[in-house]
């Protein structure tokens, strides 16, 4: 267990992300027994709201996700000691400073607390700020006791760990990764050795600072800006998380950048893209690099394709935000890009994070910026237009029907979610790696709402076996589904039971949730990414250089279809495959027609 503390401010606690995602993750890293003995979350917003308004609104949702072998409600309540809300104005200085004193008093309320290490450790909670609404005191004595009872075990097994944070700071900067360092050579893992025993005894007067902007983009700089002048960590590293979008195109990714870039230095800066923090996403490193069998098959001379496919049911939802971003935006130029970085680089030096990040940079250095002709559209009836009718007009009523059918069209469109626009819910982009490995090998991203499945798959097809005994074999295909289940799919050719030889296709499979041993366990993305923040290890977060390159491989493309009305758009119903004549074109990519 982190000896350090740590305090997790999350601004925009009342919005959607922090109430399904952040907090529901950061609740499990406690249930686990993964966060700090001493931590404590700051919820910051506009609303005026308590405490008990913020528990409301998750409701069920930390219970249900948990094993209920977990005494759940038990941990939830002593959660929630842990947690307080603070009203603010993003753009009023003066709110920041109450933040910053907030913060301070919760470091000094910590340095009061004893070691959680020794004999006497206990529940490290702080009242609520805003709430002053407490658990009844009998309640409390009684679950101290069993806290303080498993709290010691756990120091038990604690011994030896080191906090890698600490580790980075007085390393200068060299930080040793808690999946390995074997990068570093034997004098540096000495010099480092030497400092992190140091370390351990000093690590319980840290704590970090992390600064949670689940705001809209609108609100980053105002907010860096008075998170640097009023709210730094004292004792300890601070740590900003941004999520996307990180701009709107390379320029204004640019001064975002350097806006940001002014108050913070590029390992304080954290930029998330949650797809990365996914198990399978993560395991498509093991799966090429750990495996002898994959390396030789992984080039141009055997694959002929990879296609890397998200498809959602629900749709936009009427979020101002997607008819601002479009799909290309929202899921292929991050998400989808980052799975492709993964899937695609070069084995890095070693597991350190840079070595990681620098092999994914090369990679995406590698990748054209994608041609227009190169890019397809799509939309769902119901987002910007409605479904035409059929003008089914018979002779002398015409006028009049047509005529109202215009009227009921009319109508119909004012019901859209947003009348008129030409966003895309839909997008095909072919994109080519010109490098020695994947030369002439296409690459193609599809990704679209209102669809009928939700999915996101890798599909790597292999070319036909040459001079084949079975010239009719279908080629093989490597399946990686990242979601709705995290599973690897081989599909092949065998013999059909019975007489003579004939073939049919079936696939091994390896699904993660079956094959866990039971000392593993499947992290949410945001649980994964959450914990990298606190214990400071960087490789899942995406460096300026990879975000810069992402826009460069999208934004010609995005600037000459956006907004252009003589761009095609194909249309499809909600609920459908999507729009018919762009996924013929896929099919025929993966043919090589
Ligand atoms: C977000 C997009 O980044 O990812 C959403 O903004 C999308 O539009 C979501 O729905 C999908 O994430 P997941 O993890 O549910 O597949």
């Amino acid at each position: 267990r982190l000896k350090y503390s740590i305090i997790i401010t999350i601004f925009g606690v009342s919005g959607n992300l922090a109430i399904k995602k952040l907090i529901p993750a950061l609740f499990n890293l406690y249930v686990h027994n993964e966060l700090p003995a001493r931590f404590m979350i700051v919820g910051f917003a506009r609303s005026k709201l308590t405490k008990a308004d913020i528990r409301d609104r998750i409701g069920e949702l930390l219970c249900s996700r948990t094993n209920p072998d977990f005494k759940c409600k038990t941990r939830e309540r002593k959660f929630w000691d842990h947690f307080s809300y603070v009203r603010g104005d993003y753009t009023n200085p003066a709110d920041f400073k109450k933040l910053g004193i907030i913060l301070d008093s919760i470091e000094e309320e910590f340095s009061r607390i004893q070691s959680p290490h020794s004999e006497s450790a206990h529940t490290v909670c702080i009242g609520d700020i805003g709430d002053q609404h407490g658990r009844g005191h009998g309640d409390k004595e009684e679950e101290d006791e069993e806290e303080m009872k498993s709290r010691r075990d756990e120091e038990d097994e604690d011994e030896g760990i080191i906090s890698p944070c600490a580790a980075e700071e007085l390393a200068g900067g060299r930080r040793a990764h808690h999946a390995g360092t074997g990068d570093h050579s034997q004098e540096e893992q000495k010099a480092l050795s030497g400092t992190i025993s140091t370390l351990s005894a000093l690590d319980n007067d840290v704590c970090h600072r992390v600064f949670y902007l689940s705001l809209p983009p609108s609100l980053f700089l105002i907010t860096s800006q008075h998170i640097h002048k009023h709210t730094r960590a004292t004792h300890g590293n601070t740590r900003v998380v941004v999520e996307k979008p990180f701009g709107r195109d390379a320029k204004s990714f640019t001064a975002l950048h350097n806006g940001l870039t002014r108050c913070f230095t590029r390992k304080e800066l954290w930029a998330i893209d949650h797809f990365v923090g996914k198990e399978v996403v993560l395991s498509l490193l093991a799966l090429r690099h750990a495996n002898a069998v994959i390396e030789p098959l992984w080039n141009h001379h055997n694959i002929s394709y990879v296609h890397f496919e998200f498809s959602e049911k629900i749709g936009a939802e009427k979020r101002a935000y997607f008819d601002k971003y479009g799909i290309v935006r929202d899921i292929m130029q991050n998400h989808l890009l980052q799975v492709m970085a993964f899937l695609a680089s070069e084995q890095p030096l070693s597991q350190h994070s840079e070595d990681i990040r620098d092999e994914k940079v090369r990679l995406l250095r590698c990748v054209h910026e994608i041609e227009v002709t190169d890019l397809s559209l799509g939309q769902y009836y119901g987002y910007g237009r409605s479904k035409p009718k059929k003008v089914t007009a018979e002779s002398g009523m015409k006028d009049e029907k047509d005529e109202k059918d215009e009227k009921d069209e009319k109508e119909e469109e004012e019901e859209c979610e947003f009348p008129g626009s030409i966003t895309p819910t839909f997008a095909c982009a072919l994109l080519k790696v010109v490098n020695t490995r994947f030369f002439d090998v296409p690459f193609i991203m599809t990704a679209g709402k209102g669809l009928s499945t939700k999915c996101t798959r890798i599909h790597v097809g292999f070319r036909k076996k040459p001079a084949s005994l079975f010239p009719d074999a279908l080629p093989n295909e490597l399946l990686i589904e990242v979601q709705p289940e995290a599973k690897i799919e081989l599909t092949l050719s065998f013999k059909k039971p019975g007489h003579g030889i004939k073939l049919q296709q079936g696939s091994l499979s390896l699904l993660y949730e079956t094959g866990l041993n039971s000392d593993s366990r499947f992290l949410a993305a945001y649980e994964r990414l959450l914990m990298d923040v606190i214990s400071g290890n960087q490789t899942l977060f995406i460096r300026d250089d990879e975000l810069r390159e992402g826009w460069r491989i999208f934004d010609k493309c995005i600037k000459k279809t956006e907004s252009n009305p003589d761009v095609p758009i194909e249309y499809y119903d909600f609920g459908s495959c999507g729009p018919q004549h762009i996924l013929k074109r896929v099919q025929k990519i993966k043919e090589g027609l």
